[in-house]
Formats: structure tokens, C-alpha cells, sequence
């Protein structure tokens, strides 16, 4: 299995001519803390939003836990959280 809870392979996100998430590579080891930085409309939220597949991307692949998000779906997201550019308050 792999070292990596998060991993993106050349992931790519194109709206018609503009690719708003170009070949993005990102591995992310257990327990730490990842950010992504950059400034208005650099992506951010489009890759956040591929790494739950909340919308698919137009090329390359996520992998959570070693395994595809896609068609895993249903064995990934329940083992994980998510808020994206919304308030929240979660209490545990
Ligand atoms: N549904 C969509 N349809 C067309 N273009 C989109 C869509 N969502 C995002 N974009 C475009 O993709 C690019 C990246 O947008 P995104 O929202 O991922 O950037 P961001 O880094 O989160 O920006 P911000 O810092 O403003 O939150 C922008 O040019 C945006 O206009
Ligand atoms: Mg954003």
C-alpha cells in the first residue's frame, strides 16, 4: 500500500479553454498538515472539490487511503471530513 493518505496523480480540471487545475501532483503522509496556497482563482477549491469527487476531473486521478476515489466512493467518504469555503463549527 502506499505511503500516502492523499495522493493526486497529473490531476486536471479544464472549463472550456482555461484548465483551472493543471497537473497537479500533491502526496500527503498521515498526521500531517497539508495547505494549499495561492492566490484568487488559482485552484484551490477546484482541487479540493476533485479530491472528494465532488466534481471529476477532466484528467489524471485521486487516490485517498491507496485507492481511487472514483468507484470507491462509498468506502472512502465516510472515513473522512469536509468543508469547503463554508463556516463551520464541528464539535467532537
Ligand atoms: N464551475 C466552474 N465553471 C467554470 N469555471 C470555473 C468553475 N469553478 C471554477 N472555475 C474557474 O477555475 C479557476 C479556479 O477557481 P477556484 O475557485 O478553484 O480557485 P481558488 O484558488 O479556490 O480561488 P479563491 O482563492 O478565490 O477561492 C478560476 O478561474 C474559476 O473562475
Ligand atoms: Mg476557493
Amino acid at each position: 500500500m502506499s505511503d500516502f493518505i492523499i495522493e493526486t496523480k497529473n490531476l486536471t480540471k479544464q472549463y472550456g479553454e482555461q484548465k483551472s487545475v493543471a497537473s497537479l501532483n500533491i502526496h500527503v503522509k498521515q498526521g500531517r498538515i497539508y495547505g494549499l496556497l495561492g492566490r484568487n482563482g488559482a485552484g484551490k477549491t477546484t482541487a479540493m472539490k476533485m479530491l472528494l469527487n465532488l466534481t471529476r476531473p477532466t484528467s489524471g486521478e485521486v487516490q485517498i487511503f491507496g485507492k481511487s476515489i472514483q468507484g470507491n466512493e462509498k468506502k472512502i467518504l465516510p472515513r473522512i471530513g469536509s468543508l469547503i469555503e463554508a463556516p463551520g463549527f464541528i464539535r467532537t
